[in-house]
């Protein structure tokens, strides 16, 4: 599993511990291979696991669980790349699931006066659609090969927010697809993406794909994890390019051969709304936010889990569960038998955690273009105001964004693996 080492991140590896501890028939064995960006924060958030693993009175020699740190920086393709070369070389059997959990926000901070009038007039859209956050515009990443090689000399620029949300995820994935292909197909590698519920249509600009000229290039590569996690699944639209993304080159295949077994699934999951570092307030604001999602959740926002082991309860379902249990609780939240959710955290005003079907603009909730006016958010409560559930032809443009969204992708994939691949035939060219 890819989880950074706070946050989020941190809240999942912990939920998973737990809920992995007290499944059912459980005798199994559980490595939750986590990523940092420094091995100062590995080392911190092993030993923060180690102790939330001893709450549990496990010993040592019989511990079902174990950790594996690994580092990454994904608005770095050639780290993405250098670990799923390492991973892939390993003696790892396969990975069950991957969660593609890091991320930044981009922001600069708060439109003030916007931001206390929501909240005092409207808590809970303000804490879970708030509309005052400044966005930086055009954030690049620092240049990707090495000055002084043709590589860089050709590089085109890559956005830092779309890097380090979307595709350092999108090509980490397509690299470790041998492992998540070596699955047994009773149980095939899942694919979470962390979305948002705050991603909404108007956030993703096809003209803009990186998200470059956006002042919400957050909630754009959030709307874009949506896009391509819905649309993945059993559409004609997408299949073909879905198909090539979960092919791997021979390259990767050989670094330790694993049979084929299963092609991976494709799932989104949203935490709601959860009080962490990805905006950066002074203490004192940031204990008036954490306040301000309390009150959100006791005026009734069912998103307001305020802590990140309450956001966590989608993901560490969806990392669990098989998939006959994710289909049967998909049927009895949505009536009918529909296409892929998006799964969120949700939370009652007593803080009991639960996970729950998420209306996404365009899709609905589960892309089959009825209503669900009656569903469990007991009409708008759940929803952004002025929400509308999507009709038939909202779902069919969807899908058409879906396929335009998987094509901009995979030729971009395609356009940094030749340049990577010729930046790394020159530097051995060079070693010799
Ligand atoms: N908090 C919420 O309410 C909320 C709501 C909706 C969705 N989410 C999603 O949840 C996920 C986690 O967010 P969070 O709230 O837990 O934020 P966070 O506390 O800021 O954690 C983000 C993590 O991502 C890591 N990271 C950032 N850029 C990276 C990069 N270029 N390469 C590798 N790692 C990188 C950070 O590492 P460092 O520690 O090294 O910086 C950090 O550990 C994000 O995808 C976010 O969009 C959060």
């Amino acid at each position: 599993m890819s989880a950074p080492n706070h946050g989020l991140g941190l809240g999942i590896c912990c939920r998973l511990i737990d809920e992995f501890l007290t499944l059912p028939n459980n005798h199994g064995s559980l490595t939750i291979i986590f990523t940092t960006r420094t091995s100062r924060k590995a080392s911190e958030t092993l030993s923060t696991l180690e102790n939330h693993l001893a709450k549990h009175g496990t010993s040592k020699s019989d511990r079902q669980i174990y950790f594996q740190p690994e580092n990454v920086e994904l608005t770095n393709l050639l780290s993405v790349r250098a670990l799923s070369r390492k991973l892939l070389a390993s003696h790892l059997p396969y990975l069950n699931a991957i969660v593609l959990n890091a991320g930044i926000g981009g922001w600069s901070g708060l439109k003030w006066p916007s931001a206390i009038w929501s909240t005092l007039t409207d808590i809970r859209q303000a804490t879970t659609w708030p509309t005052f956050k400044l966005g930086l515009v055009g954030l690049v990443t620092k240049p990707q090969f090495p000055e002084g090689t043709k590589a860089a000399r050709e590089e085109p620029i890559l956005g830092e927010v779309f890097c380090a949300n979307t595709f350092g995820h999108y090509m980490l994935v397509h690299w470790l697809m041998p492992l998540l292909r070596a699955c047994d197909s009773a149980s095939p590698g899942k694919i979470i993406w962390i979305s948002s519920v705050e991603a909404g249509a108007r956030h993703y600009n096809p003209d803009d794909h990186q998200g470059l000229k956006s002042s919400v290039a957050y909630e754009h590569t959030k709307r874009l994890s949506d896009c391509l996690a819905l649309s993945a699944v059993n559409q004609p639209a997408t299949g073909s390019l879905v198909k090539e993304y979960i092919t791997s080159s021979d390259s990767e295949e050989q670094l330790q051969p694993r049979s084929q077994e299963s092609e991976p699934s494709f799932l989104v999951a949203h935490p709601g709304i959860c009080t962490t570092t990805i905006i950066s307030l002074y203490w004192i604001v940031h204990q008036g936010y954490r306040l301000g999602i309390y009150l959100a959740r006791w005026v009734g926002s069912p998103w307001a889990n305020v802590t990140s082991y309450l956001g966590a309860a989608s993901i560490s379902w969806l990392i669990l569960a098989s998939q006959a249990e994710i289909k049967a609780k998909a049927v009895s939240a949505t009536g009918n038998l529909g296409g892929p959710c998006k799964w969120g955290s949700a939370v009652d005003r007593l803080g009991r955690s639960s996970v729950q079907v998420t209306d996404v603009e365009g899709w609905g909730i589960n892309g089959t273009g009825k209503p669900f006016k009656d569903k469990w958010w007991g009409g708008q409560v759940g929803r952004k105001t002025g929400s509308v559930d999507a009709t038939k032809e909202d779902v069919d443009n969807f899908l058409a964004l879906g396929a335009d969204v998987w094509r901009k992708m995979e030729s971009l994939r395609k356009d940094w693996e030749a340049r990577i691949e010729e930046f790394e035939a020159e530097d051995s060219h060079k070693s010799k």
